[in-house]
């Protein structure tokens, strides 16, 4: 311990990864973009920023042995883990993924997956009173009949009606099972856009090159993706020896408050907290960043919430006014707000941080300088503060680094001649991995506390009342919707992180085929997300969570159209995704490390 210190001097105690909160909120979403932009939305972490929620001494006392100046110790890789015991059957079906017969199968399984439209709306009624649920018995048919040998195999329990939870039971009971999660609805589509789509957004046109429709990319390419490596598997002889759950939500895209909350609920009381050796759900995909093709698995999500600021003071006639309306008092904390944005640094404990260790190990396209400095930051806070100076130059970057905040909402007045008793905003707010929603609560109440007392409003912020007695109005901080959602605890990277290990080491394998590789192709590098998905519920499940769609996002030029018009999905990028789930349920199978 001693000799390290000198060497680590500065850095700053890991956090405790975050604990867990109910939730519901708001649904912003994974969004899929540009090369360095990925980074916008997945950023990664490596193994000196993340490890377990405190360092053990073995942990440091391991350190002094890895040369800091190579970039295996910026971003440790793993080897690329292809099957052995089943590398037999991996082969022989992953031989036929690249024939014309799979390729037309598989487009036709998703085309009609497309077909069957599952839009999901904000503010829905619970199932069996809102009519619209009901489209999901139809793609539940569709299911059925494309599917029937995982039907025929697998145990099927439908959980708050739409929920599908599959269980393939494995032979050896004493394992723990692999968890793969998707979600069977899409957001809906704009039917005033209906004569911009290529082809129409139900069609799930395949033209021989891309399969098109609302949902071909998010998220039934997933669903549909898992389902076909089943349907093959099965199909092949091959038989499980750890278990293997599916669980397909229904309202991903409305927050997930019917599907992915019961779900979650019934996974606990069916299998138990920490019961699954690992889960993989939609999220970060792959693609070039800085001259290197880097997968980015989310292993955290940021928090949220929605903060309602109030005023009211007393109304009466407008021709004899006050000189501060509430109004005019809420455009000052407004502008109050926006004159304070988050202090954000960059801190070698974030998921951030460790992305941008990646980015200067493997990326040969990131400017030298800029690499320099970012090496240098481990060990000098010098070069830290230097390359937060340089990175934080793109606004993206610094956003995913802090919390944020962005004034969404605003109401007040309701006629000329009469003043307006309550005047409301609402500030959106993602919260830094690192941080929590209380301190997010605290810095929100300290930056108006001078404002209240300036413009003599009584202040109660979060239900505690800060200043009463007289006064000439009431400035009232809330949780918007009670909809508040704690940053998503931090999956175990690293070296000895198994799940992340055989993770990696999929993707790399799954890269490496698809393409015929000898030499290894790809760079993995571990991510957050900005947005939520389903496994906002299930964090107790498994402390192995990765948000991770083997999907090739090229190089930028971001074809997917996503949550928008001409939503569609190469074959090619679908046939590689069916491949990589293929790996991972026959990695996983035979990993005695998991
Ligand atoms: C959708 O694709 C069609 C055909 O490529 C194109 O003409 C149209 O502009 C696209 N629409 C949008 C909104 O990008
Ligand atoms: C605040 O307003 C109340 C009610 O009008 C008044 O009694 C009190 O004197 C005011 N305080 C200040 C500091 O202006």
């Amino acid at each position: 311990m001693k000799g390290l210190k000198a060497v680590y001097d500065g850095l700053p105690a890991p956090t405790q990864a975050q604990g867990s909160s109910r939730c519901i909120c708001a649904s912003f979403k994974k969004a899929l973009v540009v090369p360095f932009i990925i980074a916008a939305y997945l950023v990664g972490k490596h193994f000196l920023s993340s490890g377990p929620a405190t360092w053990p001494v073995e942990f440091w006392d391991e350190v002094p042995t890895l040369n800091l100046r190579t970039n295996e110790a910026l971003c440790p890789q793993s080897v690329p883990l292809v099957p052995e015991k089943h590398g037999e059957i991996w082969e022989s079906i992953g031989s036929t993924y690249g024939t014309e017969d799979f390729v037309s199968k598989a487009a036709e399984y998703l085309g009609g997956a497309v077909r069957v439209p599952t839009e999901a709306f904000d503010k829905m009624d619970e199932v069996g009173k809102d009519p619209r649920w009901e489209v999901f018995g139809p793609f539940h048919d569709y299911l059925l009949k494309t599917f029937p040998l995982v039907h025929s195999t697998l145990a099927l329990t439908k959980v708050n009606t739409y929920g599908l939870v599959y269980k393939w039971e494995g032979s050896d009971a004493s394992l723990k099972p692999l968890l793969l999660t998707a979600h069977q609805d899409t957001v809906p589509v704009d039917l005033t856009t209906l004569g911009q789509w290529a082809h129409p957004p139900w069609s799930g046109y395949f033209d021989g090159e891309r399969v098109w429709g609302r949902g071909s990319s998010d998220d039934k390419s997933g669903l549909i993706g898992i389902l076909t490596t089943l349907e093959t598997l099965i199909s092949n002889k091959w038989t499980p020896t750890r278990s293997v759950v599916l669980a397909f939500g229904f309202d991903e895209e409305a927050s997930g408050l019917h599907g992915a909350s019961a779900l979650g609920k019934y996974l606990e009381e069916t299998y138990g907290e920490n019961a699954f050796s690992m889960l993989v759900d939609e999220g970060g995909g792959f693609g070039e960043q800085k001259g290197a093709v880097i997968a980015v698995p989310g292993i955290g999500e940021k928090g949220y919430i929605d903060v309602r600021v109030e005023v009211t003071s007393p109304g009466g006639h407008s021709s004899i006014p006050p000189a501060h309306t509430s109004i005019g008092i809420l455009a000052s904390l407004l502008v109050q707000y926006e004159a304070h944005p988050y202090d954000v640094s960059l801190d070698r404990t974030t998921p951030v941080y460790g992305f941008l260790q990646c980015l200067a190990a493997h990326a040969p396209d990131l400017p030298a300088s800029l690499k320099k400095k970012i090496r240098k930051s481990l060990s000098s806070n010098k070069a830290l503060k230097q390359a937060e100076k340089e990175l934080f130059k793109d606004p993206t970057i610094k956003n995913l680094a802090g919390t944020t905040q962005a004034i969404d909402l605003i109401e007040g007045g309701v006629k000329t001649n009469a003043l307006p008793e309550r005047t409301w905003a609402v500030v959106n707010h993602r919260i830094a991995t690192e941080s929590s929603v209380d301190a997010t609560k605290a810095h929100d109440t300290a930056i108006l506390k001078e404002l209240a007392a300036k413009f003599n409003l009584s202040y109660t912020a979060f239900g505690e009342t800060l200043t009463s007695g007289p006064a000439y109005g009431t400035l009232t901080l809330s949780d918007a919707w009670g909809a508040s959602l704690e940053p998503a605890p931090i999956t175990p990277t690293g070296p000895d992180a198994a799940a992340y290990q055989v993770l990696s080491g999929t993707i790399k394998a799954t890269y490496n085929a698809h393409r015929s590789l000898k030499d290894d192709g790809i760079v993995v590098a571990p991510g957050i997300m900005t947005g939520n998905t389903d496994t906002r519920y299930y964090w107790k499940l498994t402390e192995n969570i990765f948000r991770y769609n083997h999907h090739n996002q090229g190089s930028g030029k971001a074809l997917s159209g996503v949550h928008t018009v001409n939503e569609s999905i190469s074959i090619d990028a679908f046939i590689e995704m069916i491949r990589f789930f293929t790996t991972l349920i026959l990695n996983v199978d035979e990993s005695k490390a998991l």
